[in-house]
C-alpha cells in the first residue's frame, strides 16, 4: 500500500482548501533541506528517453504540475523534487487578491474530480515577483501564468496583464497568458480575436517571450481557429490546453456537481484530448496539454495526440506525490511496448 493511500482518509476528512494549505504548508517545510534530496530519490525518474527540448529549454521529462496548484510560486523547487519536469506557477495578477469567498472548492470523489471557483487568491505581481527573483530555483524549467485583475476592466487587460509580465519577466522560462479562467467574470470573452491581438501584442511588445496561450475547453471551434489565427500572425510560441470546464458532463454522480466553478480531473480527460488534438493538427507551435491526466495511459495518449508536454493538477489530490514518478515510469514502458525511442518521438503520431 502506497503512503498517501494511508493519509488520505485523514486528508480528504478536511475540508478541500484546508487540505491544500496542509500539504502546501508541509512541502514547503521541506523545501531546501535534506528531505528535499530524499524526494527527489525516491520521485525523480531519471532517463534520457524522458527528456523534452521544446520552448527553447530542456525539460528532463513531460510531466508538469499545472497552474493553480503553487499560485505565489512558493515550492517550485520541492515539485521538482516529487519527480515532475516542470512547474507552472500562478495565476498570479497585478493585484493582490483574496479570491471568492469560502467555500471555493469542491471534491467530487465518485468522479475524480475537481470544481473550484478560487478567483485568483494570490499574493499579486509585486510579491510573486520578488519572491520569484531571490528564490532558489529548481533544476526544471518554471513557468508563469498570468491572469487579469478582478478590478481591472476587460478594456484595460493589455496593462494588467503587461503589469504582471514586467515583475516577473526574469524569473519565468515560459509565460502564460490566461484568458480561459471560468471565475473571473467576463475574462473568457478575451479569448476574441480583438482582444487576444491587444493583450499577446502588449507582452510580446514588453519582451515576453517565449509566450503561450491557455484556452478553454469550452471554447467553440471557430473560436480556436481564430484564436490560432492571432497566434500565428504574432509569431507566437504555443498553447496549453486546456483550463476547466463550467460544462457538467451527464455522467457525473457526484452532489457536488452542482457547486459553481470549473470542473478539472477526469471528466475532462477526453475533452482536453480532443482539444489538444484539434489545436496540434492545426499550428506547428508546440502544445501543452492538460486536462484529466492521472495515469500513465493519459499523459501518453495526449502525448500522441500531439502534446510535447503534459501537465495535471487534480491527480496531486487523488493519486498523490507519487503521480509523476507513476506516470514517467508507465511512460517508458509503453514507449518501450510500441517502440519509441524517446517521448519526442511520440508526440502527435496520432495526429
Ligand atoms: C486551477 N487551474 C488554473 N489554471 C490557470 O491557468 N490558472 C490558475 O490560477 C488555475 N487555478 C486553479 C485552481 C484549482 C484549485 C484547480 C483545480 C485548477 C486549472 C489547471 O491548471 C488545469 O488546467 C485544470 O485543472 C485541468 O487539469 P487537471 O486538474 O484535470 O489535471
Amino acid at each position: 500500500m502506497r503512503l498517501y493511500d494511508a493519509m488520505k482518509p485523514a486528508l480528504f476528512a478536511l475540508p478541500p482548501e484546508t487540505a491544500h494549505r496542509a500539504t502546501h504548508s508541509l512541502l514547503r517545510a521541506v523545501q531546501h533541506t535534506r528531505v528535499e534530496d530524499a524526494l527527489a530519490c525516491r520521485y525523480a525518474v531519471d532517463d534520457a528517453r524522458l527528456g523534452v527540448n521544446v520552448l527553447g529549454e530542456s525539460f528532463p521529462n513531460p510531466i508538469g504540475v499545472a497552474a493553480g496548484f503553487d499560485k505565489n510560486a512558493e515550492i517550485p523547487s520541492v515539485l521538482a523534487a516529487l519527480g515532475f519536469g516542470h512547474v507552472e506557477v500562478g495565476g498570479v495578477t497585478a493585484e493582490r487578491q483574496p479570491g471568492n469567498p469560502r467555500p471555493r472548492m469542491f471534491r467530487l470523489p465518485e468522479d475524480e474530480a475537481i470544481i473550484n471557483r478560487m478567483g485568483f487568491n494570490n499574493h499579486g505581481a509585486d510579491a510573486v515577483g520578488e519572491r520569484l527573483n531571490a528564490g532558489e530555483f529548481p533544476d526544471v524549467p518554471v513557468g508563469i501564468n498570468i491572469g487579469k485583475s478582478k478590478s481591472t476592466p476587460l478594456e484595460e487587460a493589455a496593462e494588467d496583464y503587461r503589469y504582471t509580465y514586467e515583475r516577473v519577466a526574469d524569473a519565468g522560462d515560459y509565460f502564460v497568458v490566461n484568458v480561459s479562467s471560468p471565475n473571473t467574470p467576463g475574462l473568457r470573452e478575451l479569448q476574441n480575436r480583438e482582444a487576444l491581438e491587444r493583450i499577446l501584442g502588449a507582452l510580446r511588445g514588453a519582451g515576453a517571450s517565449p509566450l503561450l496561450v491557455k484556452f478553454s475547453p469550452d471554447l467553440p471551434e471557430p473560436a480556436i481557429e481564430e484564436a490560432l489565427a492571432v497566434i500565428d500572425d504574432l509569431d507566437l510560441d504555443g498553447v496549453v490546453a486546456t483550463n476547466t470546464t463550467t460544462e457538467r458532463p451527464a455522467s457525473l454522480r457526484s452532489p457536488n456537481q452542482a457547486e459553481r466553478g470549473g470542473l478539472s480531473g477526469k471528466p475532462i480527460e477526453n475533452r482536453a484530448t480532443k482539444m489538444i488534438r484539434f489545436v496540434a493538427r492545426r499550428t506547428d507551435v508546440p502544445v501543452i496539454g492538460v486536462g484529466g491526466v492521472s495515469d500513465a495511459e493519459g499523459a501518453y495518449e495526449k502525448i500522441r495526440a500531439g502534446a510535447s508536454l503534459v501537465q495535471l493538477y487534480t491527480a496531486l489530490v487523488y493519486e498523490g506525490p507519487s503521480v509523476a514518478r507513476d506516470i514517467n515510469r508507465g511512460l517508458l514502458d509503453l514507449l518501450e511496448r510500441d517502440g519509441f525511442d524517446s517521448a519526442e518521438a511520440a508526440v502527435g503520431v496520432d495526429l
